[in-house]
C-alpha cells in the first residue's frame, strides 16, 4: 500500500498542509514539539479510525477550532486508487467516506489500508499488563480478517451480558439456565479468536528469532507463548467442546465473583528469550529489540494475509540504537514497501539507498522542506 498524499486541516498543531510521500523510505525529521508524530497519527487515523494516543477526537482538534479534516490518496500494490477522507466536527461527530462515499460502519474500512505502528509507547507492549498484549493482536487480526473483528465484537457483548446476569444470579434474581444462550457466543466466537491468535503466534515463532538477531547481532533464541486459560486440545485443535467445559466448572466462582474468568478476554502473550521472559529477565533495549522485531514479524503477517504491503509507521524508536542497528532496521524494512519514520535527528540516517529515501522537515506543524 503507498499513500501518495495526505491533506490535514486543523489536526493536531498541523493547520492546512498538503504533504506527498515517496514509495519507500520517508523521514520525517524536526526538533521536539513539532508535529512529526501528529503527522503518523493522522495516517493512523485514516487506516484504523482512531488515534494510536488519544481516547476522543476533541483531543486531535486543534485548539480553538470547530472541525477537522483528514484525507489521503492510496495506491495498492496492484496500482487500484482510492481516497479516505475522515471529518470531524464537534457540532456534527465523525464522519468516514471512502472514495467520496459514506460509510455506514468504521469497522468497514479496517483491513483495506494495513498498517503498522511502532512507536514508544509500545514498550508497554512489552512491560505493561495483558490488556495492552491483546490489544496489539487484535488490531493485528481485525486488519487481517473481518470475520475476527466481527467475533471479537459479539465476543465482547456476550461477556458484558453474561457478567450482568453473573451479578444477578448472584442475588438470586436470576437462575442459572439464562447463562446458556451467552455461553454459546462467547465458546463460539472465542474459540475462533483464539484459534487466529494462536496461529499468528506460530507464524510468529518461525520469524522472529531471524529478525531479532538481525537487528540485536546476538545469537539468541526467542520465541513467544500464547497463554490462554481456555484448555486447548493440542493434538486435535478442539476448543469449543473444552471451553464450554471449563466455563460450566468455574460457574460457582464466576457467580462469587460476579465476573467471568475463563476466555480469551484473560489471555495474554509471553515473549522468551534462551527459555527466560523477557519481560522480568531482559534488559529494556531487549525488550526494545524485541518489539521492533515482533513489528517487522506483524508486517510481514499483513502482508502474508492479505496480499498487500502494510505501511510502516515508525515514530521517534532510534533513541538508544546505533548506526549499524538503525541500518539493519531500516534494511529489514525495505521489502515491506511504504514507511513512514520520524526522528530528531536526520544525521542518524547514513547509508540508506538515496533513491529509496524521502526526507522532509516539520516545524511548528508544516513542512519547511
Ligand atoms: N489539539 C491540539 N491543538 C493544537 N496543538 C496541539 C494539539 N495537541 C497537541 N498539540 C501540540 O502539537 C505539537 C506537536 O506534537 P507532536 O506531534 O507530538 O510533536 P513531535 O514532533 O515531538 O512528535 C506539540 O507542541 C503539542 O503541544
Ligand atoms: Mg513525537
Amino acid at each position: 500500500m503507498y499513500l501518495k498524499q495526505i491533506e490535514l486541516n486543523h489536526f493536531r498543531n498541523i493547520s492546512a498542509e498538503n504533504i506527498n510521500f515517496g514509495k519507500q523510505i520517508n523521514i520525517i525529521h524536526g526538533r521536539n514539539g513539532q508535529g512529526k508524530t501528529s503527522l503518523l497519527e493522522a495516517v493512523f487515523f485514516l487506516a484504523i479510525t482512531k488515534s494510536f494516543r488519544a481516547k476522543s477526537e476533541k483531543i486531535v482538534l486543534q485548539h480553538d477550532k470547530e472541525y477537522l479534516q483528514i484525507a489521503g490518496l492510496f495506491e495498492t500494490d496492484k496500482k487500484d486508487a482510492f481516497s479516505v477522507r475522515i471529518f470531524y466536527s464537534v457540532a456534527d461527530g465523525k464522519h468516514v467516506f471512502f472514495n467520496q462515499n459514506k460509510i455506514d460502519k468504521f469497522s468497514q474500512l479496517i483491513g483495506k489500508i494495513p498498517v503498522t505502528l511502532l512507536s514508544l509507547e509500545d514498550l508497554e507492549l512489552a512491560y505493561g499488563v495483558p490488556a495492552n498484549r491483546r490489544k496489539f493482536i487484535d488490531i493485528l487480526l481485525s486488519q487481517v480478517s473481518p470475520i475476527y473483528l466481527q467475533a471479537l465484537q459479539i465476543y465482547k457483548k456476550a461477556l458484558s451480558h453474561r457478567n450482568r446476569l453473573l451479578s444477578l444470579i448472584s442475588e438470586n434474581k436470576e437462575n442459572s439456565s439464562i447463562l446458556f444462550p451467552w455461553d454459546e457466543q462467547l465458546v463460539k466466537n472465542g474459540a475462533y479468536i483464539i484459534r487466529l491468535r494462536q496461529k499468528f503466534i506460530t507464524f510468529a515463532n518461525e520469524k522472529i528469532g531471524d529478525y531479532y538477531r538481525k537487528i540485536s547481532f546476538r545469537n539468541e533464541q526467542i520465541s513467544i507463548k500464547y497463554k490462554t486459560n481456555v484448555p486447548f486440545e493440542a493434538e486435535t485443535g478442539e476448543i469449543e467442546n473444552v471451553f464450554k467445559q471449563t466455563l460450566f466448572d468455574n460457574y460457582d466462582a464466576d457467580v462469587q465473583r460476579q465476573n467471568t474468568l475463563i476466555g480469551p478476554h484473560r489471555d495474554d502473550l509471553v515473549f522468551f528469550k534462551e527459555g527466560f521472559p523477557l519481560k522480568t529477565y531482559g534488559s529494556q533495549g531487549e525488550n526494545k529489540t524485541l518489539l521492533i522485531a515482533l513489528k517487522i514479524v506483524e508486517s510481514e503477517y499483513l502482508k502474508e494475509q492479505t496480499a498487500e504491503n502494510p505501511i510502516l509507521l515508525m515514530d521517534d524508536i532510534f533513541g538508544e540504537l546505533d548506526n549499524e542497528r538503525i541500518n539493519n532496521l531500516i534494511q529489514c524494512v525495505i521489502p515491506f514497501g511504504q514507511t513512514l519514520i520520524t526522528t530528531t535527528s536526520r544525521e542518524k540516517i547514513k547509508g540508506v539507498p538515496e533513491e529509496s529515501v524521502r526526507f522532509m522537515e516539520i516545524e511548528q506543524g508544516k513542512v519547511v522542506k
